[in-house]
C-alpha cells in the first residue's frame, strides 16, 4: 500500500499535488511518501514485534539522509557496504550498534573507519577478509563481531544480475567449508564470531526459495553452535519483493511465519533483516514532463525529461515500472500503445515499448511508481545531464532533501591541466 493517490482528479503525494511540487522544483524529481516509508517498517517490525529482532535498512535501496532518519525514527538500524554509507546512517542518527556492515569487498580503511566510529559488526565474505579484519581490529585493539556470510548455493529465481546465492555467484563463502573457516577465525586476534549471514537475491517474489536458503544457514548455526561456536546473530539479510506491476509477492507477515517456523528451538539467536526494497520502493515515484510525442511510421514515441540516467533499471534489469499520467485519465479515455523513451542518446534509455497510455501530450507530467529504491542511488550523469532533485512529502507540507545540482557544479567537477588552460579558458569564456 502506498500514499500516492488520485484526489479530485490530481495524483497526490499524501496531501500535497504533484503538479505543485513540480512547479517548485521542476521535472523530473524523485517524491518520497514519509507515510509510506513509515508504513512499510512498522508493517514488518509488527509482523515481528515478539521476536528479538534487528531491522536493518539496507541503506543501498535509497540512502538520501531524510529517508534514512525518518526510518531511524522509528527504530530502524542500517545494512551499509561501503564507508560513504556508513557516514550516511552515522549522519541520519542510526546508533552504530545498530549497523550492520554487509559488502563483498570492504577495504582495510573502511573497517577502520567503521570500527573508529562504534561499528563493530561485519559481515565477512572470504578467508582473506577474515584475515583483514583481523589485523585492523588488533591493530586498533578493539573487537569485530563478525557472521560470515554463507552461500547456499539456492537461485533465488529473480532477475540474473539481482540473484547472489548460486554456487558460481561472487557472494559468500561456500555452505560446505563454512565449519571450518569458522575454526578458522576463532583462533584469529580482534575478532568475536557471533553468526551466521546469508543473502540470496533481491526482489524475490516467492518463499520458497527463501525457505530453502534459510534451511541450510539454520542448519548451520546448530553444526556450529555443537562445534562449541557462540552463534548470536542470525542474518537473513533482504530480498522480499514488491508488486511493480501483476507480481503479488508474499507479504512481509507471510514472511515472518516462515522464519518463526523455520527458527522453533533456536534460543539466544538474533534475527537481523536487511530489507531495501520492501521498505522504499514503492514509498517513491519519479515525475517527468513529455517533451515531444513523436509520430514515426508506425510506432508513437512519447519523449520525456526523465532518462536512464535517472532511472537505470529498464534499461539495465529490462525492468517494468507503472507510468501514471498526473491528471487522472477520463472513465472513458482511450489507451493507445506508446514506447516511452527519454533523451539519451540510445535505444536502451527507453522505459517502456508498446505500453497502453491515456492520451499524453508535450508539457503533461507522468509518474513512475515504485521508483523509491534503486532510483535515484543509482542515477549518473551521462550524456552530462544534472542529477535531479529529490523531495520528501510528510502529510501535506514537503521539503527539498536534495536539490537539482546546477552545470556550474557539473563543470567545476572536472579540472583542465595547465597545459590545455589557454583553450579551456577560451571556449568557457565563450559559454
Ligand atoms: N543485503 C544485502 C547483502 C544486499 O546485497 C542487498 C541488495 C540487500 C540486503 C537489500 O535487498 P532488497 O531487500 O532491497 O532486495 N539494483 C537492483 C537491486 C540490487 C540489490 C543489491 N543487494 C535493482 O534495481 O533491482
Amino acid at each position: 500500500m502506498d500514499h500516492f493517490d488520485y484526489r479530485d482528479g490530481a495524483l497526490h503525494a499524501e496531501a500535497v499535488p504533484i503538479s505543485e511540487i513540480a512547479e517548485a522544483v521542476g521535472t523530473p524529481f524523485y517524491c518520497y511518501s514519509t507515510a509510506t516509508l513509515s508504513r512499510h517498517y512498522r508493517v514488518l517490525a509488527g509482523a515481528f514485534a515478539d521476536r528479538d529482532v534487528l531491522i536493518a535498512y539496507s541503506v543501498k535501496a535509497n540512502s538520501n539522509l531524510a529517508v534514512i532518519a525518518t526510518l531511524a525514527r522509528l527504530g530502524a538500524g542500517a545494512d551499509v557496504v561501503s564507508e560513504g554509507e556508513a557516514r550516511r546512517a552515522l549522519a541520519a542518527g542510526v546508533a552504530p550498534d545498530k549497523i550492520v556492515f554487509s559488502g563483498v569487498g570492504k577495504t582495510r580503511d573502511e573497517m577502520d573507519f567503521a570500527l573508529a566510529n562504534g561499528i563493530t559488526h561485519f559481515n565477512v565474505e572470504s578467508e582473506p577478509e577474515l584475515e583483514a579484519l583481523s589485523a585492523v581490529a588488533a591493530a586498533r585493539n578493539v573487537t569485530a563481531n563478525v557472521a560470515l556470510r554463507v552461500n547456499p548455493d539456492v537461485d533465488a529465481g529473480s532477475h540474473h544480475k539481482i540473484s547472489t546465492g548460486r554456487r558460481t555467484d561472487k557472494f559468500g563463502v561456500s555452505i560446505d567449508v563454512a565449519p571450518e573457516l569458522y575454526g578458522q577465525a576463532a583462533s584469529l586476534p580482534g575478532l568475536t564470531i557471533d553468526g551466521v549471514d546469508i543473502h540470496i537475491g533481491s526482489q524475490l517474489t516467492d518463499l520458497e526459495p527463501f525457505r530453502r536458503a534459510f534451511e541450510r544457514a539454520i542448519d548451520l548455526v546448530h553444526r556450529l553452535r555443537d562445534d562449541g561456536h557462540e552463534i548470536t546473530r542470525l542474518d537473513l539479510g533482504g530480498g522480499l519483493g514488491i508488486p511493480y506491476g501483476a507480481e503479488s509477492p508474499p507479504g512481509p507477515e507471510a514472511y515472518a511465519q516462515m522464519v518463526f517456523a523455520l527458527t522453533e528451538g533456536l534460543d539466544g539467536c538474533r534475527i537481523v533483516l536487511e530489507p531495501g526494497r520492501v521498505i522504499a520502493g514503492n514509498a517513491g515515484i519519479l515525475v517527468s514532463r513529455v517533451i515531444y510525442v513523436k509520430e514515426s511510421e508506425n510506432r508513437r514515441f512519447v519523449i520525456l525529461d526523465a532518462a536512464m540516467n535517472d532511472l537505470i533499471r529498464p534499461a539495465m534489469y529490462d525492468a517494468s515500472h507503472q507510468v501514471e499520467p498526473i491528471v487522472e485519465p477520463a472513465a472513458d479515455a482511450a489507451f493507445h500503445p506508446v514506447d516511452l523513451v527519454g533523451p539519451v542518446c540510445e535505444t536502451g534509455d527507453t522505459f517502456a515499448i508498446d505500453r497502453p497510455m491515456p492520451p499524453l501530450a508535450a508539457g503533461d507530467l507522468v509518474a513512475f511508481r515504485s521508483a523509491g529504491a534503486y532510483g535515484a542511488v543509482m542515477a549518473s550523469t551521462y550524456n552530462s545531464r544534472l542529477l535531479v532533485p529529490e523531495v520528501l512529502v510528510d502529510e501535506d507540507r514537503f521539503a527539498i532533501v536534495r536539490p537539482r545540482t546546477d552545470y556550474e557544479t557539473l563543470l567545476d567537477q572536472d579540472h583542465v591541466p595547465d597545459w590545455l588552460q589557454e583553450t579551456a579558458a577560451l571556449s568557457r569564456g565563450a559559454a
